[in-house]
């Protein structure tokens, strides 16, 4: 019994010797991924280096990259984007792939064939991160004095998810948010500004703040908010043929802020003619 014993103990100090070291990428989509590969601590003879890979445009393990002594050697792909940084000789099967997309996330998977001992693997996640794509929609409420959607800030596709918030100082509005899981796995997130619209808040300045791990840094959109104000007739008299109203023509907007004022309008009509108009503040 003691004999197998101590034989399976060698068998095993030597395998625990060899080292296949790869790695765990993270990219974001559209930069560079380079894959280590290497092998330590084995005097046996290394007949070929090759690679595998399972991603979620190809869901069936392909081989698409060997590497012997005559040189690397890529099939199976569009090979424009991958590049060798493989060297035989020193035991190195690394690789580039530029211009990553989702398409290409998933395992490779990294072989060494030995003699006489054989395969030895490691298997490489390739994680890519999509930053989101940021957008603001005003939704230009009417003057009123029911809270309503302001505006909505929109982060799509991103992956991870993305936080959408919005920063607006001390005015009185509140945020809900939203968001659904896109086919691609990436998502959408959609934060919605309320508020009651009102002439205090027109032209008031807000942002949208969105945070991501795929963003090197949170983006800001700043947004102005708009109030629409609709032509509201006040006064209506019947003088002779000429039909007298007083409207509420627009905000004026001076350059120092606080100093907004609604201007009204005179305007005289006859058989659908502006006659003259009187603006007074
Ligand atoms: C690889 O890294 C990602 C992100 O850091 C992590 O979520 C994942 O669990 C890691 N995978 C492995 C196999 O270590
Ligand atoms: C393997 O080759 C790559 C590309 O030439 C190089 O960057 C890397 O340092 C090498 N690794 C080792 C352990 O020599
Ligand atoms: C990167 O990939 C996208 C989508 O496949 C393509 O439109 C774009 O031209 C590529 N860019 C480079 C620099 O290869
Ligand atoms: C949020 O999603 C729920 C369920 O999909 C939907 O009913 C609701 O209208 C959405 N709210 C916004 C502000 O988009």
């Amino acid at each position: 019994m003691i004999f197998p014993l101590i034989f399976m103990l060698i068998l095993h100090k030597d395998v625990q010797a060899l080292q296949v070291i790869g790695g765990n990428i993270t990219v974001v989509q559209g930069s560079t991924a380079f894959f280590p590969c290497i092998l330590k601590d084995t005097t046996e003879k290394l007949n070929q280096i090759s690679w595998q890979k399972k991603t979620k445009k190809n869901p069936e393990k392909i081989n698409f990259f060997t590497i012997l002594p005559e040189g690397p050697e890529f099939f199976n792909v569009h090979g424009e984007r991958f590049t060798s940084a493989a060297n035989f000789n020193e035991k190195n099967g690394s690789f580039r792939l530029s211009n990553v997309t989702l398409m290409d996330q998933g395992t490779y998977t990294c072989i060494f064939t030995l003699f006489p001992s054989g395969n030895h693997q490691t298997e490489i996640p390739l994680n890519v991160l999509v930053p989101p794509v940021i957008s603001v929609k005003s939704d230009i409420p009417t003057l009123g004095d029911k809270e309503v959607s302001l505006a909505t800030c929109t982060a799509s596709g991103s992956l991870p998810p993305a936080q959408v918030n919005w920063v607006f100082g001390n005015l009185n509005l509140k945020i809900t948010t939203n968001s659904s899981v896109n086919d691609d796995g990436t998502t959408t997130t959609i934060s919605t500004l309320w508020g009651v619209p009102t002439i205090e808040l027109d032209h008031r300045s807000v942002q949208c703040v969105v945070t991501s791990e795929a963003l090197s840094t949170q983006k800001s959109q700043p947004f102005t908010i708009q109030i629409h104000f609709p032509p509201t007739e006040v006064n209506v008299q019947e003088k002779s043929s000429v039909y007298l109203s007083v409207y509420r023509m627009a905000i004026q907007r001076y350059s120092t802020p606080g100093t907004d004022r609604i201007i009204y309008g005179l305007i005289l009509l006859s058989k659908q003619m502006v006659h003259c108009c009187i603006f007074y503040a």
